[in-house]
C-alpha cells in the first residue's frame, strides 16, 4: 500500500473516495461540513432522514454527491464528540480501511486524520493511522494456492492534515510505515507453520534482515553453544531433529561506545511440551511460540528503517521443544551457562530454559538495559487475556518507560510484582532451583526464574502469551509487541538526540 500526506479542501480532491467523519447526534466534522456545504446540504439531508446516526463504527457510502470532485464519499461514524479518543480513532480508521478495501476502486483520501483525538498531536494521529491501516490490510496467503485477486484494488491511501502540519505528518508517516513494516515481518514469521519456520529458517531470515539493513550478525551452532556451556538451551533442543540456533544481530545506529539496548526473544518454533506433552486441542497454536523471536526481528527492522540513533542488539535462542528418545525427562538436572543448576520438573516450562542461557550470554555486551520478549506462560493468558502484555522488571524506571510506550502505541502492558516472596516457589531438593513454581502465580514465578539470571543489568520481561496472536475466527499473529518496543526505542532515541545536538554545537564552538 502506498501512503501519503495531503492538505487541502476535501470537496476539491480528485479521488475515488473521500472519507469524512460524523459524530453522534449528526454533528459533522470540519471536513464533512465542507463537503456538506459544497454539495448544498446533501449530507445534512441524509442525516436528517436517519440514513446514518454517527454511532462509532457505522459507515455510509455515497455515490454521486453533487458539487465535489471525488467519485464517492464515505461517511464514518465517530461516536460522541466529547469522548472521542485513542480507541475510537483507531476503530474509525480500521472500519474505514476495511470498507475501502472491500470497495476497491484505487485510491482514497482519509480526512479523519484532521480530527482532534483527545490530547494527541498530529504526529501520533498519523503514525497510528498508518499502523492501523497496515494492520487491517495484512493478509497471510502465501500458503494458499488460490490468491484473492481484486479487479481494481485499493492501492493508495492519502491522509489529510492541516497545511501547517504537513512536515510533522510526513515524518510521522515514515515512522508509522517503518513500524508497520517491522510488524508485518513479525506476523509473517509467526504465521508461518513450524514445518517451514524452523530454527534454521529463523537464522536465514535474520541473515536476510542483516544484509538488507547492514546489521552485524552471528549465528551460533550447537557446538558453539556447547563450548559456552549453554546446557539448559541445549537440553531443550536435544529432543528435536532440527538443529538449534543462537542468533545475534547488531544494529549500530548510535554513537560508538554507547551501551546497547538488548532485546532477547524466545524462539521455540514449536512447543509440543516435550515429554510433559501438551494436550491435542489447539496444539497447532504452539507454532506461535517463537513470537518473541519474531518481534525482535520485526523491531530491529523498524529501528533500522527509522535509522534510530541507538545501538541495539537482538538475541534469539531458537529450537523446537519435542518429545523423543533423546529428549529431557522430568527430574533431569542441568547446569546453565551461569553455573546455576536447574531441576527440570516439567519439560513444558522450556521457554525459561532457553532464555536463561541467552540472558547470561548478553552480559558480555554490558547492556544499557535488556528486555526479553516471550510467549512464556498460559497463566498470563488467564490473567490478562489478549488485551495487555504481562510486564515484570527488576528496575521500576525501565518498567514505567515500557508501560508508557504501551499507552502511547496502544500496545499496552500491565505490570505484575516480582517480589522475592515468590522466589520460594522455585525451591528444589536436588538443584539450585526447579524450572516450575507450582499452580499459583505462574507468570510471576516464570519471571522469578529469569530474574536469577539478570542480576547484572537493568532488565524487563514481557510475557506476550496472550497478545502475540489471536485464536478462534481471527486466528493469526498480531505483530505485538512491535508497536510497544518501537515506541520505547523512539522515546529512547529522542532522549539521545538533544544530547548529541548539544555535543555537536559544543564541538562547533570549540572549532570556532
Ligand atoms: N509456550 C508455553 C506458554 C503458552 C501457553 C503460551 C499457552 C500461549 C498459550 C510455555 O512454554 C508453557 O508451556 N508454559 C507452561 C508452563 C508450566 C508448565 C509451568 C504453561 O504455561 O502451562
Ligand atoms: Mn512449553
Ligand atoms: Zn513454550
Amino acid at each position: 500500500m502506498e501512503f501519503s500526506i495531503k492538505s487541502g479542501t476535501p470537496e476539491k480532491q480528485r479521488s475515488a473516495c473521500v472519507v469524512v467523519g460524523v459524530f453522534e447526534s449528526r454533528v459533522l466534522s470540519a471536513a464533512a461540513a465542507a463537503i456538506d456545504k459544497a454539495s448544498k446540504s446533501h449530507l445534512s439531508k441524509l442525516l436528517k432522514n436517519g440514513d446514518m446516526d454517527g454511532k462509532a463504527g457505522s459507515t455510509l457510502l455515497l455515490h454521486g454527491v453533487p458539487g465535489i470532485l471525488a467519485e464517492r464519499v464515505l461517511l464514518v461514524g465517530l461516536g460522541k464528540e466529547s469522548e472521542f479518543a485513542d480507541k475510537d480513532f483507531r476503530k474509525a480508521i480500521s472500519k474505514t480501511v476495511a470498507t475501502l478495501n472491500d470497495i476497491g476502486g484505487g485510491d482514497a483520501l482519509i480526512c479523519l486524520t484532521e480530527l482532534a483525538v483527545g490530547k494527541r498531536d498530529t504526529a501520533w494521529v498519523v503514525r497510528q493511522a498508518a499502523m492501523t491501516a497496515s494492520d487491517v490490510l495484512y493478509r497471510f496467503d502465501r500458503l494458499k494456492s488460490k490468491k484473492n485477486e481484486v479487479k481494481r484494488p485499493l492501492h493508495k491511501l492519502c491522509f489529510s492534515v492541516a497545511t501547517r502540519d504537513t512536515a510533522t505528518a510526513g515524518a510521522a508517516l515514515l515512522q508509522g510505515q517503518a513500524i508497520a513494516t517491522g510488524q508485518h515481518l513479525t506476523k509473517d514469521l509467526a504465521n508461518l507453520p513450524a514445518n517451514y519456520c524452523t530454527p534454521s529458517y529463523l537464522a536465514e531470515s535474520a541473515r536476510t534482515l542483516a544484509k538488507e539493513h547492514k546489521l552485524g550478525i552471528d549465528v551460533l551452532e550447537r557446538a558453539d553453544m556447547k563450548k559456552l556451556g549453554m546446557n539448559t538451551l541445549l537440553a531443550v533442543a536435544q529432543g528435536s531433529a532440527e538443529p538449534p540456533k543462537f542468533i545475534v544481530l547488531k544494529y549500530n545506529g548510535g554513537a560508538k561506545g554507547t551501551k546497547p539496548i538488548v532485546l532477547v526473544g524466545k524462539g521455540i518454533t514449536f512447543d509440543t511440551g516435550g515429554i510433559s506433552l501438551k494436550p491435542a486441542p489447539e496444539m497447532d497454536e504452539m507454532k506461535y511460540d517463537m513470537c518473541g523471536a519474531a518481534s525482535v526481528l520485526g523491531t530491529l527492522k523498524s529501528a533500522a528503517l527509522m535509522k534510530l540513533p541507538l545501538n541495539i542488539i537482538g538475541v534469539i535462542p531458537t529450537t523446537e521443544n519435542m518429545p523423543g528418545g533423546k529428549a529431557i525427562k522430568p527430574g533431569d538436572v542441568v547446569t546453565s551457562m551461569s553455573g546455576q543448576t536447574v531441576e527440570i520438573l516439567n519439560t513444558d516450562a522450556e521457554g525459561r530454559l532457553i532464555l536463561c542461557d541467552a540472558l547470561t550470554y548478553v552480559e558480555r555486551f554490558d547492556p544499557d538495559c535488556v528486555v526479553d520478549i516471550a510467549t512464556l506462560t498460559g497463566a498470563c493468558v488467564v490473567a490478562l487475556g489478549s488485551i495487555a502484555c504481562g510486564l515484570l522488571a527488576n528496575n521500576d524506571a525501565l518498567a514505567s518507560e515500557l508501560l508508557q510506550s504501551g499507552q502511547e502505541s496502544g500496545d499496552r502492558a500491565w505490570q505484575l510484582p516480582l517480589w522475592d516472596d515468590y522466589q520460594d516457589q522455585l525451591k528444589s531438593n536436588f538443584a539450585d532451583m526447579a524450572n516450575i513454581g507450582g499452580r499459583m502465580a505462574g507468570t510471576i514465578t516464570a519471571a522469578c526464574f529469569l530474574a536469577r539470571y539478570t542480576k547484572k543489568y537493568e532488565w524487563a520481561h514481557l510475557d506476550i502469551a496472550g497478545t502475540a496472536w489471536l485464536g478462534g475466527d481471527k486466528k493469526g499473529a498480531t505483530g505485538r509487541p512491535v508497536p510497544l518496543l518501537t515506541h520505547f526505542l523512539i522515546s529512547r532515541a529522542e532522549k539521545v538526540k538533544p544530547a548529541a545536538k548539544a555535543k555537536a554545537t559544543a564541538g562547533k564552538k570549540k572549532a570556532a
